[in-house]
Order: structure tokens, then C-alpha cells, then sequence
């Protein structure tokens, strides 16, 4: 370590790279403050740690090769997760009330998906996977049932891959906007989903290696539940059982959040709920928090796919 970075000469050229030494001119004052922040630590961290020219080039390649995968370095860093950590923590410092849990959103969900009638079928039949019911309610911190809200779901197939991703599916496999009901019930039919990992020999894959660490997720479901006056809320269930529950390189994993699966298998159920083979049956209510302001109803700018 020079502290080289603690210097006036550094302290003056760190203000000129981020356009603070000519406060007037066209841009961003916020995007200056950050910019400077940015690069000071970086070259602290060079400084830190006596990064070599050849090892800085090499991770500035690394991370422009890399660039295509950033949507999974965002979780596997941890960036996903502590932007959720932060938002409780601002909801609980304005007093806000929680409902379910956020968690992560991740970079596989695709808009659009057709909107139907509670009690659908979103697997397209491709897959003999064990067959799932999931059922459950829509309700406020009071416990109202919120009639008429859209859960939009979307999950992996038993390879741990997500249509639109994996073209060898059709389109939305896996992926329904359900309308609750008027007394805000909520079902769907489906297979019960494998654990994703991240593409093996990929720019993440390698970044993780590199620090000892896996890409592998626990199997899960995604949820956006919406309803007017209501927060948008983006979070999963764990398949509870998962060898990865409580080791995903995403860190989604929260606690109120790993429902109990039932396997069923006496035949009297299985005929009873509509199957011809043994099932798995999960109920999990959804609790929405009131929408503190218009916005609060609406999903994150995140760029999404959407399949023309
Ligand atoms: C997923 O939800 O499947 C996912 C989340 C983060 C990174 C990769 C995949
Ligand atoms: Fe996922």
C-alpha cells in the first residue's frame, strides 16, 4: 500500500475524473458524487492490494466478456439480496408494515404471461415431474381477503430450466398470471421445479469458482403479487427439502418462506384431487401490505423480457 490514495494530488485528480472540478458544466451532480465514490475505492483497492497492470486489464476483460451474464452476478454478489435487506430496513425506519417477505426477483422472469382463471394448469405436460397443487389466499395486514389480485408465477422445469431461457420449452411453460377469486383464493396445477444453476463454464460460474464458491439455487417459485391499493410484492417460495435451501448463491432463501410439501399418495386423494399419480400439495397465503403511495403498486424499472 503507497497510500498513495490518501494524497492531495490523488484527492484533486479523483474530483477532476468525476467532473467535480467544473460543477457548472451539463451533468448529473448525484451521478458525480457516485462516480467519484466508485472510482476512489477502486483505486484504493488497486492500491490495497498492489494490483499489477496485467491483472487490472485482465478484469477489466473479464468483466466486459462477462457483461452478457451480469443479470446473475447481481444475485451471486449479493447485490439482489441487500437491496431487499435495505428496503425492510427503510420500511421498518418509516414505519411501515410488512407483509409477506420480498425476496429476490432474478433475471429469468418474462412479461406477458396469459392472464387465467384460478385452478390453471401452467406446465404444458412435457415434463413428468412430480405434479403440484398449489393453492392458498390473497390477504391484507388484516386479514381481508384481497379479491381480484394477479399472482404471476413463473418456475423451472425439472432440469432447473425456465422456458423463453431454454427454447427446447414452449412459450410460457411454467409461467400464468392467476386471478384470485372474489374471496381471494388463488390455484394453480403444475410440476414441482428442480434447482437452477448458473450456465457451467460461464462468466459467473468462473467469477464464482474463482472464490470457492457454487452457482447452485434450491428449487423455488416466483411470485409478483399485485392488486390496486396494495404494494407489489416480488418474492419465492424454497421447495422445503432441497439440499441448497439454506445454501442458494443467490441468497433468497428467508425463513417464512420454505411452506411444508405434501407428498400425497393415498389413492383416495390422488383421485379426489383430480391426479392419477402421487402429487405434492403446498398452501401458502400471500399477505399484502397497503400501497403507501400510487408507485408502491408497481413492479421495479428493471429491464424484462417479454416475448413479442
Ligand atoms: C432464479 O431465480 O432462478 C435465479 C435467480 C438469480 C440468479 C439466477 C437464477
Ligand atoms: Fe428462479
Amino acid at each position: 500500500m503507497t497510500d498513495l490514495t490518501r494524497s492531495p494530488e490523488i484527492d484533486a485528480f479523483l474530483d477532476k475524473v468525476a467532473g467535480l472540478d467544473n460543477p457548472t458544466s451539463e451533468g448529473s451532480p448525484r451521478v458525480r458524487a457516485i462516480v467519484r465514490k466508485i472510482v476512489a475505492d477502486l483505486f484504493d483497492t488497486i492500491d490495497q492490494f498492489d494490483v499489477s497492470e496485467d491483472e487490472f486489464w485482465h478484469a477489466l476483460n473479464f468483466l466486459a466478456a462477462g457483461a452478457p451474464e451480469f443479470g446473475l452476478w447481481a444475485p451471486g454478489l449479493g447485490f439482489e439480496h441487500f437491496l431487499d435487506v435495505r428496503q425492510d430496513a427503510k420500511d421498518v425506519a418509516g414505519g411501515l408494515a410488512q407483509g409477506t417477505p420480498r425476496t429476490i426477483e432474478g433475471p429469468l422472469y418474462v412479461g406477458g404471461a396469459p392472464l387465467v382463471e384460478s385452478g390453471a394448469r401452467i406446465d404444458d405436460g412435457s415434463d413428468a415431474g412430480e405434479p403440484l397443487v398449489m393453492h392458498g389466499h390473497i390477504r391484507d395486514l388484516d386479514g381481508r381477503p384481497v379479491a381480484g389480485a394477479v399472482v404471476d408465477v413463473w418456475h423451472a422445469n425439472t432440469k432447473g430450466n425456465y422456458s423463453h431461457f431454454d427454447p427446447s420449452q414452449s412459450d410460457y411453460n411454467m409461467r400464468r398470471r392467476i386471478k384470485a377469486d372474489a374471496n381471494g383464493r388463488y390455484e394453480f396445477r403444475s410440476i414441482l421445479p428442480f434447482g437452477y444453476s448458473v450456465p457451467p463454464g460461464g462468466s459467473t460460474d468462473r467469477l464464482l469458482r474463482a472464490i470457492g464458491r457454487h452457482g447452485n439455487r434450491p428449487a423455488h417459485i416466483h411470485f409478483f403479487v399485485s392488486a390496486p391499493g396494495h404494494r407489489h410484492l416480488t418474492t419465492q417460495i424454497n421447495i422445503d427439502g432441497d439440499p441448497f435451501l439454506h445454501d442458494d448463491f443467490a441468497y433468497a432463501t428467508r425463513d417464512d418462506l420454505i411452506p411444508p410439501v405434501a407428498h400425497k399418495t393415498d389413492p383416495g386423494d390422488i383421485h379426489a384431487a383430480g391426479f392419477n399419480a402421487p402429487y405434492a400439495e403446498i398452501a401458502f397465503d400471500f399477505v399484502l401490505a397497503p400501497a403507501e403511495q400510487p408507485q408502491a403498486e408497481r413492479l421495479s424499472a428493471r429491464p424484462r423480457m417479454l416475448v413479442a
